[in-house]
């Protein structure tokens, strides 16, 4: 159940029975020729809406921009500097700590968050260690979850893509907002059909090292029919991981 659907009288009664909390995270950025710049919170998004459906999970707002300083060289993309970004994800995770929340599982569609993220955590616990039982709530746990590097997902981008997955603008992600949003899909011409690999810098670097946006990808072999076995894979990962993370100490 998404909790901006929910009352906060909903959300009170769900507190009693668990204190889990899937939080999805994504990036607004260029996604290449024919990805859409929404493809990192969209597919986060998605993904935890279709886990938290599956393991009747409470799903937070998406925070849809990310830590994504190397594609400004692009039209449309948005960042939020890292450490704007720890800031929002530690006054996201108190303020629904302050509610009894204490298990809060990343859902991340973004590649260049994980530092941050991983940043985040620490943050939160040391205002924890530094504050003593201050902060009007129970012990907290984080987790980060890429929805993109589970075994099954791996496997599967593997087997339809091998060297053409890449790691931006990947077919993977592409395919599977084609599937989620089939009104949204684009054609472009790919030159070269598999895009360079290298290092990521700043923004101006990225785009003379990767003109199109794309890093060693071919976003070209995307399709909806991919999209739909991407989506029940990683729905089912992310199912899975969830619940163990509940069980765990
Ligand atoms: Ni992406």
């Amino acid at each position: 159940m998404l909790l901006h659907h929910c009352t906060w009288r909903e959300v009170e009664a769900r507190l009693e029975h668990g204190k889990g909390i899937m939080i999805p995270i994504g990036s607004t950025e260029q996604h290449g020729p024919n990805g859409l710049v929404g493809t990192d919170a969209l597919c986060a998004e998605v993904v935890a809406k279709g886990a938290g459906e599956a393991v009747d999970a409470l799903v937070a707002p998406s925070i849809a921009v990310g830590m994504a300083q190397h594609h400004l060289g692009f039209a449309g993309s948005i960042t939020l500097r890292p450490s704007t970004l720890i800031a929002v994800v530690c006054d996201t995770v108190q303020s629904l700590a302050r509610h009894g929340f204490d298990k809060f599982y990343f859902v991340n569609g973004h590649g260049g968050n994980i530092a941050t993220l991983s940043a985040a955590f620490s943050e939160i616990y040391a205002g924890r260690s530094l504050h003593g039982q201050g902060l009007n709530s129970n012990a907290v746990r984080c987790k980060l979850k890429n929805w993109f590097d589970g075994p099954a997902i791996k496997a599967l981008s593997e087997e339809l893509y091998g060297a053409a997955e890449g790691s931006h603008a990947t077919p993977s992600e592409v395919s599977l907002t084609q599937y989620a949003f089939p009104e949204t899909i684009k054609q472009a011409a790919m030159s070269p059909a598999i895009a360079p690999q290298g290092p990521i810098y700043d923004a101006e670097d990225y785009r003379n090292r990767f003109p199109d946006g794309r890093i060693g990808s071919n976003p070209a072999l995307a399709s909806p029919e991919d999209g739909k076995r991407i989506y029940d894979t990683a729905v089912g990962e992310v199912a899975e991981g969830y619940l163990a993370f509940l069980k765990a100490d």
